[in-house]
């Protein structure tokens, strides 16, 4: 059979979409869902896998990945043929990376290096959000190109970082028009950069150079007020917002109220943020209290996990992803006499479908349907790629997973299929298990094996104006917002003020 006509009949599952779980056979030919259905009957010569007593589901999407991010003066060791190997070994059947373009310097140029990084070694399908750094002309010109030729719907901008990647709140505002114009969706890293530059100084003035001082120096409070403020500007403009790795209860909240008021938003928790927290940082030996520098850091309040998988529960967050950007430990003592010198990064992609069925379904907050949405149709939808990912349908790609929810595995950096030799994970047992992943209808990992192809996996185009981003905000755009009062003119006296 040429890989064409490759054909594949998962038997015997428990499927799960976001709406409801079935019982049905799965077929797939040529990278796409063909027939689902009771007993079906496929052509002779079909590769079969054994579903009975297990769920079916769509693979996972993880939206917030950062391979070989060239950051902080060094590297990010999960490149794109590591990372996506690492992420079919979890589950997950497409990413989403960023390219983050310096300031001053094109966002187009940026996308085709990081095109030409991703596109030879990419082991499964993935796409790009595009970062805005700075301000000008130049780049709304390049942002509508993105959008409209290059299959980019989503735009970033950091509140942090500060004099590399953070932009201020006026250049926020315009971004935020240019997204709304283009039917792109504006995403922000919201942590206000301004108050951690000095912390970090605080900091190291009181003599705290090690991990705990990242925390210290960025406390929750400091990501509450930057996702109230641009939560706010984004609404200024009608603009709907995503708001990466939500971190803390006061950011969570931040959304969770600004949902309550109508405005559109969106918040994405991470696999970091869910099955670890910033206790860690506090840690004796340093490389491993290192190993879980990131921004937003995670958070010492131990509560700050269950909380933030209570909001996924019910709504109040919408996404997961994982934010994976990983620094081995050499890499990360750069900074062993000044934290703000650690590079910053976890992983996560590889483990993040199995920590959330272990906090997320295993411990009872949620149901196989709404882990779906919260690892994968969610996602789909808000980037604009939904039916073609994100749910078992005929039509859609045969993307799906194979899921013991009853095994268990214990995660462990001896036996990860990342690059980095660390994970903040170790030792985790968690219930819920892939024990096969199909990607474009190929079987990528089966019981342990992978069987992957570098460079196969396809550039994934998304198309602006999704409609469950800008339904709403469409309409409102349609009822004036603003009335003017009609009066008479004013004819009354006038102060007169000084010549100059
Ligand atoms: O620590 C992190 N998060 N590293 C990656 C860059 C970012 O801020 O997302
Ligand atoms: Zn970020
Ligand atoms: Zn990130």
């Amino acid at each position: 059979m040429s890989s064409d006509e490759r054909r594949l009949l998962i038997k015997g599952g428990t499927c799960v979409n976001v709406d409801h779980k079935f019982e049905a056979d799965v077929y797939c030919q040529n990278g796409l869902i063909r027939e689902i259905g009771i007993d079906l009957k496929v052509p002779e010569g079909t590769r079969v896998i054994d579903a009975n007593g297990k769920f079916v589901i769509p693979g996972g999407i993880d939206p917030h990945t950062h391979f070989q991010l060239p950051f902080m003066g060094t590297v990010a060791v999960d490149d794109f043929y590591a990372g996506t190997r690492a992420a079919v070994a979890g589950g997950t059947t497409m990413i989403i990376d960023f390219v983050i373009p310096g300031k001053g310097t094109s966002l187009l140029d940026a996308y085709e290096r990081w095109r030409g990084w991703a596109d030879e070694k990419v082991c499964c399908d993935y796409s790009f959000h595009v970062a805005v750094t700075w301000w000008g002309d130049q780049v709304a010109r390049e942002m509508e190109i993105l959008t409209k030729e290059k299959g980019v719907n989503s735009f970033k901008m950091f509140m942090a970082y500060k004099d590399v990647y953070m932009v201020n709140d006026e250049e926020m505002y315009h971004a935020f028009e240019c997204c709304k114009r283009l039917g792109a969706l504006a995403q922000v890293h919201a942590e206000n950069g301004d108050l951690i530059v000095e912390g970090a100084k605080k900091m190291l003035e009181l003599g705290i150079t090690g991990p705990e001082g990242h925390e210290m120096c960025r406390p929750e409070e400091v990501e509450g007020e930057a996702t109230h403020r641009a939560i706010v500007i984004a609404n200024q403009v009608n603009c709907p917002l995503y708001v990466v790795h939500v971190m803390s209860r006061s950011a969570s909240d931040a959304i969770r109220k600004g949902r309550q008021r109508g405005c559109v938003v969106f918040g994405e928790a991470i696999a970091a943020g869910l099955g670890t927290d910033g206790t860690n940082y506090w840690h004796k030996c340093w490389r491993h209290a290192a190993g879980y520098v990131m921004g937003p850091p995670l958070r010492p309040d131990s509560s700050t996990p269950g909380y933030l998988m209570d909001l996924l529960a019910n709504d109040d967050l919408q996404v997961t992803g994982t934010d994976n950007c990983t620094f081995n430990g050499d890499q990360k003592a750069l900074g062993k006499d000044n934290f703000t010198r650690i590079p910053n990064g976890v992983n996560g992609v590889e483990d993040r479908l199995s920590v959330i069925w272990e906090k997320g379904v295993h411990s009872g907050k949620m149901d196989p349907c709404r882990f779906v949405a919260i690892t994968s149709t969610t996602a789909a939808k808000i980037f604009n790629i939904y039916p073609q990912k994100g749910v078992i349908a005929v039509g859609s790609d045969a993307d799906l997973v194979v899921w013991d929810g009853d095994a268990t595995r214990t995660i462990s950096a001896t036996t990860h299929h990342h690059a980095v030799d660390f994970n903040i994970f170790e030792g985790m047992i968690c219930h819920g298990v892939p024990l096969v992943t199909i990607s474009q209808g190929r079987v990528v990992y089966d019981h342990g094996k992978l069987d992957i192809v570098r460079g196969c996996g396809r550039y994934i185009s998304r198309p602006a104006f999704s409609s469950h981003v800008f339904g709403c905000v469409q309409q409102r755009d349609k009822i004036p917002r603003y009335e003017k009062v009609e009066r008479e003119p004013y004819t009354g006296p006038i102060v007169q003020l000084p010549a100059s």
